[in-house]
């Protein structure tokens, strides 16, 4: 295989989407799988997992699929395993994985709050021991994380546990680049703005559901001073240029994919 990934190997957690279409993750595999990465396409839903590495397959690049709760770490021990065996080497983890439940501090129960933070933010910490000493040993490797705007600001409705941990998300690979910088390990933030990703019907659309969905995709694409939401392959084809070679220099940092969304004052 040819391409900027050329001889990589990169791990995507929530590499499927939860309905049809390309959510990040699902964007990312295959955008990966055509720079010639060989990619490991992790997701909770073994069938949205297999889908993914069906359609890299499908073009001639190589995937495996894996069934992996980032939440458990037996469970992302096992992924490495797996990638380790089949591959031999990780030079990449993608920690896609994000969710999230609707509501404020009075609305959200302490349970939720704790299965969010479980998901979104404990993950980094059993991804990062899963991945982080292969690649310590290797002198080489890249940890992103897909954050959100949703960390810095308000996103027009009240979004707490997802928001924090987001902003928790960012600080975290923040701390892993600034430790590990000196032995060849870069991460970064990647942070996706207003998405139209198959997450966006349910999640979002639960927020308003007195309002038809076109009507809430209107209204999102209108926030955005490029006229539109963004979607998958957005983050994706960055993605592919985070995780190759020429970005070396870059790590510590976020790159935000939102059409110019953060520039807004009420914009989110
Ligand atoms: N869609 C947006 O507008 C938007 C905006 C900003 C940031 N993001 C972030 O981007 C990421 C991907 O979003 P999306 O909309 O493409 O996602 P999505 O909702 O399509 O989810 C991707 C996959 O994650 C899997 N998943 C859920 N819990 C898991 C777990 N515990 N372990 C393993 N897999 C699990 C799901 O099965 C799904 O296939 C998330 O972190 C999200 O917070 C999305």
């Amino acid at each position: 295989m040819s391409g900027r990934l050329a001889g990589k190997v990169v791990v995507i957690t929530g590499a499927g989407s939860i309905a049809a279409g390309w959510g990040i993750g699902k964007a990312t595999a295959v955008a990966c799988a055509r720079a010639g990465a060989r990619v490991v396409a992790a997701d909770i839903d073994a069938a949205a997992a297999a889908e993914t590495a069906r359609l890299v397959t499908e073009e001639g690049g190589e995937a495996l699929a894996a069934t992996v709760d980032v939440a458990d770490a037996g469970s992302v021990e096992a992924l490495a395993e797996l990638a380790m065996a089949r591959f031999g080497r990780v030079d990449v983890v993608h920690n896609n994985v994000g969710i999230g439940k609707v509501g404020g501090p009075l609305d959200t129960a302490i349970e939720d709050w704790d299965r969010v933070h479980r998901t979104n933010v404990t993950a980094l910490l059993i991804a990062a021991k899963a991945f982080l000493p292969g690649m310590r040993e290797r002198r080489s490797g890249v940890f992103l994380t897909t954050s959100s705007i949703a960390g810095w600001r308000y996103v027009g409705f009240p979004h707490l546990a997802y928001s924090v941990t987001k902003a928790a998300a960012t600080h975290f690979t923040r701390m892993i680049a600034a430790q590990y910088a000196a032995e060849g390990i870069r991460a970064v933030t990647i942070v996706p703005g207003l998405m139209d990703t198959p997450r966006i019907r349910l999640t979002v659309a639960r927020a308003f559901p007195d309002m038809p969905f076109e009507d809430l995709r209107a209204q999102r694409d209108a926030q955005v001073p490029m006229g539109t939401m963004g979607d998958g392959w957005d983050v994706a084809h960055a993605v592919v240029f985070l995780a190759s070679d020429e970005a070396r220099y870059i790590t510590g940092t976020e790159l935000v994919i939102d059409g110019g969304l953060s520039l807004t004052v009420s914009g989110g």
